[in-house]
């Protein structure tokens, strides 16, 4: 659990000295934050298994009754709207195979309040579903493509198919969806000379890329041997082709946003370890399980399934508000150290 009196120690934020606590409506944290985005997980299991993501066999699947339920699932949606989470992002593990998904994203766009319904999928489904998640009303897709190389790209996701990704591509812009956009983690020495390539994928389709820092979620020994500092992979894109900044929107996260100069599409660059982005955080997470995280690499977490079981709607929301209230102010890793409690980023959605 949580503690409030460790957070109110160091208030960054001037106006919120300790003293008594009043919880604010929304969900603001003592560091002046507004979290307005919720990653919300459906399951921690895949059908790939990413390196930097999963162990090698698998995770142990969860107990269907330490899941949360969909109707739990809408409940914590429809509360956090309540209390002004704008966006939510449906994640996993892979989203789409979980059975009644796309029933669940059908209601769960009806609910009034919430201006963003989106998904992150490893695209392996796509092909097959991108038809109904575009009538369940999901608005765009975030697809995990690592490379385009098949051998490559098996050898990451331990045994993946690319054509079927690149065909679930397609089927998404034939059903109506934006194109998606692609979401590369970058690793040395395993897809970073691949870097230009995605760049030019983005040109051709006009879609954007965005290139994510590997981040050492297992803390695997020798991590930083594989790590590829943002500001490498800019200069590596910059060098090729002329890139014009691009203000994000206010739900957009903590993506560096740049154009083209010349051609349609985009990159994002996605600094997780080597630049903090923490100061601009708006997001917190929910996991499969009803843990709730208000920062990726800290150890505080909310279950949530005891309140939603047993709870009012009052109650659960005043537990979400002073949960977020204590919302860390920044994590401490750096491309060289890290010190956090390692996880499995399936359990968690990325
Ligand atoms: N480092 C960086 N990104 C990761 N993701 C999953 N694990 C990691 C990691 N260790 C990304 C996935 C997906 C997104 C949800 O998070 O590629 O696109
Ligand atoms: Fe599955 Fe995504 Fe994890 Fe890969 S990164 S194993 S596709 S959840």
């Amino acid at each position: 659990m949580v503690s409030i009196a460790r957070a109110r120690e160091n208030p960054q934020q001037p106006g919120l000295q300790p003293g008594p606590l009043s919880l604010p409506m929304n969900l603001t944290d003592l560091h002046g934050r507004v979290v307005s985005y919720l990653r919300l997980s459906v399951t921690d299991c895949c059908n790939l298994r990413c390196g930097y993501c999963m162990p090698p066999g698998g995770i142990t699947r969860s107990e269907q009754s330490q899941l949360l339920s969909f109707e739990e699932l809408e409940r914590i949606a429809s509360i956090a709207v309540s209390l002004g989470i704008e966006k939510i992002r449906i994640t996993g593990g892979e989203p789409l195979i979980r059975r009644g998904v796309i029933p669940f994203l059908g209601r769960l766009s009806l609910l009034p309040g919430l201006n963003f319904l989106v998904l992150t999928t490893n695209g392996i489904l796509l092909a097959e579903l991108a038809t109904d998640l575009k009538g369940a009303g999901v608005e765009r897709l975030n697809v995990s493509l690592d490379s385009l190389k098949p051998e490559t790209f098996s050898a990451i996701t331990r045994g993946g198919e690319l054509a079927a990704v690149l065909r679930g591509l397609d089927a998404a812009v034939k059903a109506g969806l934006p194109h998606p956009k692609l979401n590369m983690v970058v690793m040395k020495g395993v897809n970073d000379h691949e870097v230009v390539d995605f760049a030019l994928l983005a040109r051709e389709r006009g879609c954007t890329v965005r290139f994510i820092e590997y981040m050492p979620a297992g803390r695997v020994e020798g991590w930083q041997s594989q790590f590829l500092p943002a500001e490498e992979i800019l200069r590596r894109i910059a060098d090729r082709f002329e890139l014009r900044p691009v203000s994000d929107g206010p739900t957009a996260g903590p993506s560096r946003s740049f154009r083209f100069a010349d051609a349609p599409g985009g990159i994002g660059i996605i600094s997780a370890v080597s630049g903090h982005f923490c100061a601009g955080c708006n997001r917190i997470r929910v996991t499969a399980q009803g843990l709730a995280r208000s920062c990726l690499f800290a150890d505080d977490q909310l279950d949530l399934k005891p309140l939603l079981r047993g709870t009012s709607q009052e109650e659960l929301a005043e537990a979400l508000r002073r949960f977020v209230m204590a919302k860390p102010g920044a994590h401490r890793m750096t491309p060289h150290e890290s010190h956090h409690t390692p996880f499995t980023m399936s359990g968690i959605g990325g």
